[in-house]
């Protein structure tokens, strides 16, 4: 099966790309090669957040186009039926991390304003956080995805789904794929005819 391309398109107001590029606010910057705005236009006002750019997303400028993103949009395609640009994908942080760190609370303090920035110009019905880091920013709690994943929440004017990370996913095999798969199907009653 061909897996989709990302979206090339981006929901983000005029200048917000150029205000990243740009950006400063923590150490990040100074090492990553591309930063990372988010890709799809948002037709389905569905966004997904990760964590933060991987080495082929700081190269090719696009989240999730890694390994894990390529799982990641064929289960968004199987599941809800959502593909290339009507899909919103993007991260809380917008700068890789050397080394693939998880980003400290300081660089994800300093990226904050950026991700509340995209949220409220989307207006997402539906965000599915995938992983502990979008999880618990988006939540503002500290509890683990395992605690937390397998039902929905309320916050930033959308029904949050926190789910595994699809490179959970790739390393946990069968059982954490089919929880990340009844997760998504979680989003369905909210597509608002969009999709699947
Ligand atoms: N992992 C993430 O959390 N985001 C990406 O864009 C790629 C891998």
């Amino acid at each position: 099966m061909t897996i989709p391309l990302v979206g090339t398109g981006v929901a983000v107001p005029v200048g917000f790309a150029e205000e990243v590029a740009a950006c400063t606010a923590c150490a990040l910057h100074a090492t990553r090669t591309t930063p990372v705005v988010g890709a799809g236009t948002g037709t389905a006002k569905v966004l997904i957040l990760g964590e933060a750019p991987g080495a082929d997303e700081d190269r090719t400028g696009l989240p999730f186009v890694g390994r894990s993103g390529r799982l990641l949009r064929q289960l968004m395609l199987d599941e809800l039926g959502l593909e290339g640009n009507a899909l919103t994908i993007s991260n809380l942080v917008r700068c890789r991390p050397p080394g693939n760190a998880t980003p400290t609370t300081q660089q994800r303090r300093a990226c904050w304003p950026f991700m509340a920035e995209q949220i409220a110009y989307l207006q997402p019905a539906v965000i599915i956080t995938v992983g502990n880091t979008a999880t618990q920013q988006i939540l503002a709690t500290t509890a683990g995805i395992t605690t937390l994943r397998g039902v929905t929440y309320e916050a930033h004017g959308a029904v949050v789904i926190p789910t595994y990370h699809p490179a959970a996913a790739l390393r946990g095999g069968a059982v954490v794929l089919e929880a990340l798969r009844s997760d998504l199907r979680l989003a369905r009653p909210y597509l608002g005819g969009v999709a699947a």
